[in-house]
């Protein structure tokens, strides 16, 4: 079994990208921007962007953190995403999910320029996506996607099976792995006998956010299996796959943590600098 170490991956992912920086800055006299807003103190939250931030002044950067109480207006937020917007040194803009309940989450998307929408959450990338034209990608399913590459590079054909449905993952997933000429099934959590769909798979991504859901006799034994699961549980942090049992029998698979986690960081810097170049053109 191959075990898929997305913490290397990412690794191996910035140092092209700090070189890609060096370069950009000898071309244009300046570097991406990325600026993070941060509304609230949920813990987990805090911990992604502090980690987006070291990250992002190692590959040379600049990177700012707005940070706001929960009781902040609306209208303060889309008013700093507006300035932002206008600022030339601002490549990227990232509002951190999950946002308090009094601000509508798809007023700020959409708030966001498109070209400075590094999650690639605003509709207008969404459809550029899904038309296979150039677009902003979500982070965790690009992560998932060029780990997917590294492990196998020709995916025409296969046949895929994403596990959860949602705008994050699950759909732009689908997306990505169209355009890779794989034929792709959506399944969820209500899916009826989701083994038997898992059991066609050539590659399954579990994106769904079930402890241990996919379990050893659920894949084949060609099959490369991608964990995207961040769940808590009494006996730590697990995934949405049963990595005991399926790591006896799959051709390769990602561990959580260790896996997809280092990977959507990575892309998120991967997306800055994207952002930075089209700006340039
Ligand atoms: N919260 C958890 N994951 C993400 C993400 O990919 N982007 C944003 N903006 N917030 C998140």
């Amino acid at each position: 079994m191959i075990l898929i170490d997305g913490k290397k991956a990412a690794a191996e992912l910035r140092e092209e990208l700090k070189h890609e920086v060096s370069s950009l800055k000898k071309k244009f006299n300046k570097v991406p921007g990325l600026t993070v807003i941060l509304i609230g103190d949920l813990t987990p939250s805090q911990i992604y962007v502090r980690n987006k931030e070291k990250s992002a002044n190692e590959v040379g950067l600049k990177s700012e953190v707005i940070r706001y109480p929960d009781t902040i207006e609306q209208k303060v937020v889309l008013e700093k995403i507006k300035e932002l917007n206008k600022d030339d040194s601002v490549s990227g803009i990232l509002v951190q999910l999950p946002l308090p309940k009094h601000i509508d989450k798809q007023k700020v998307i959409q708030t966001i320029d498109p070209s400075k929408d590094v999650d690639g959450f605003h509709p207008m990338n969404v459809g550029n996506l899904s038309s296979g034209y150039d677009s902003s990608i979500p982070c965790t399913p690009l992560g998932c996607y060029l780990l997917i590459k590294k492990t196998e590079p020709n995916l025409n054909g296969k046949k895929a099976v994403v596990v959860g449905r949602s705008n994050l993952n699950g759909k732009p997933m689908t997306q990505l792995l169209l355009k890779e000429n794989c034929t792709v099934t959506i399944t969820h959590s209500k899916t009826k006998d989701l083994k038997s769909e898992c059991l066609k798979a050539d590659i399954i991504v579990a994106a769904v956010g079930i402890p241990e859901l996919v379990k050893g006799d659920w894949v084949k034994k060609e099959t490369i299996v991608i964990d995207v699961g961040i769940n808590k549980t009494e006996k730590g942090i697990v995934g949405d796959v049963d990595f005991d049992e399926v790591s006896k029998v799959a051709k390769a698979l990602t561990p959580v943590p260790g896996g997809v986690g280092p990977m959507t960081i990575a892309c998120l810097l991967k997306n800055t600098i994207d952002c930075f170049k089209r700006s340039q053109k």
